[in-house]
C-alpha cells in the first residue's frame, strides 16, 4: 500500500542538501523532510558519543513529523548511528559512506584520495570499509573540516573558498591519486572548484545518487512509494539560528522556507 508521510533526511548542515537533489531526481512524487542540525554544527570534529545522541535526537523528531523512512544524509552521523538507528526505529534507515569501493574499481593506477571529516576517517566503519574493499590499492586521506564550513559560507569569496580546495587536495594530487572520493555530503557543493583543482583526468565520486537510488530500491521493495505522478513537497527545518540560515539555504537549494526544528514536550524529553 502508497504511504504519504515524507521521507525524513538529514545532516549537521546544510551538506545533506546534495542527497536531497539526488532524492529529489530519483523520486519527484515523495515528501521530503530535511532537518539541518545546525545547534552542532559540524558533526565532522565532536565527539562521536555526542554525534550519536544527537542523530538520535534529529531522528526521533523527525518520525514525530511523520517521516516513513529516515535518509541519514552524512558519512559521519552514518559512521557513529545508522546501526544504533536501525536498531531502535521501526521505519527503514539509510546511511551513506565514503565511496571506497566504486574508487577502488576505479582507479587506473591503485591511488585513491577520500576527502572526509575527521570522525569519519576516524570511525571503525571507515577501517571496515579499508580493510574489506582497498586492500590492492593506496588510499591518501584528508580531513577536511575547512571544508564544510565554506560549503555553508555564502560570504566567502570564490578565490578563498578555491585556494581552501586547491590546499586539501594538494597531498591527493601529490600522491598521485586518480580518483577523489566525496566523503563529506558539504563536499559536493564543491564540486566545481574540486574539479578545477584535480584536472580532468581525475575522476570525482561523489555518493549522493548512490543513496537515492538505494533509498528507491528500498521504499519499492517495502511498498512504501507515494506513487502517483503528482510532485511531492519539500520542507525544511533547522535547529539553528534560522534567520542567519535562510541566505545559505537559499544558495544551495533556492527560494525555500525555513522553519525551526520542533522541540520535544518537555514531558518527553524528561521521560526518554
Ligand atoms: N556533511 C557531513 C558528512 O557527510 C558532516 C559535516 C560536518 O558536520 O562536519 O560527514
Amino acid at each position: 500500500m502508497a504511504q504519504l508521510g515524507p521521507i525524513g533526511v538529514f545532516d549537521s548542515g546544510f551538506g545533506g542538501l546534495s542527497v536531497l537533489r539526488a532524492i529529489r531526481a530519483a523520486l519527484p512524487e515523495e515528501h521530503l523532510l530535511y532537518c539541518a542540525d545546525h545547534a552542532l554544527f559540524p558533526y565532522g570534529e565532536r565527539e562521536a558519543g555526542a554525534v550519536l545522541t544527537r542523530s538520535r535526537h534529529v531522528a526521533d523528531a523527525l518520525v514525530a513529523g511523520g517521516a516513513k523512512a529516515i535518509v541519514v544524509a552524512c558519512n559521519t552521523a552514518t559512521a557513529v548511528a545508522a546501526d544504533a538507528l536501525r536498531a531502535e526505529l521501526t521505519v527503514p534507515v539509510i546511511g551513506m559512506e565514503p565511496a571506497v569501493k566504486p574508487a577502488a574499481a576505479a582507479t587506473r593506477n591503485g591511488v585513491i584520495g577520500v576527502l572526509g571529516t575527521g570522525g569519519t576517517l576516524a570511525s571503525a566503519r571507515f577501517a571496515g570499509l579499508l580493510e574489506r574493499y582497498a586492500g590492492e590499492v593506496d588510499v591518501i586521506t584528508r580531513r577536511c573540516p575547512e571544508l564544510v564550513e565554506a560549503a555553508e559560507d555564502c560570504a566567502m569569496s570564490a578565490a578563498r573558498r578555491q585556494a581552501l580546495v586547491d590546499a586539501a587536495v594538494a597531498p591527493l594530487l601529490e600522491a598521485g591519486a586518480d580518483v577523489v572520493v566525496l566523503g563529506c555530503t558539504h563536499f559536493a557543493f564543491l564540486r566545481a572548484e574540486i574539479a578545477r583543482a584535480v584536472g580532468p583526468s581525475v575522476d570525482i565520486i561523489d555518493t549522493g545518487p548512490a543513496v537515492a537510488r538505494e533509498l528507491a530500491r528500498r521504499l519499492e521493495a517495502e511498498g512504501m512509494l507515494r506513487g502517483g505522478s503528482r510532485r511531492g513537497s519539500e520542507r525544511f527545518w533547522t535547529s539553528g539560528e534560522r534567520t542567519t540560515l535562510e541566505q545559505p539555504l537559499a544558495a544551495l537549494w533556492g527560494g525555500a522556507e525555513l522553519e525551526t526544528m520542533p522541540q520535544r514536550p518537555a514531558a518527553e524529553q524528561a521521560t526518554g
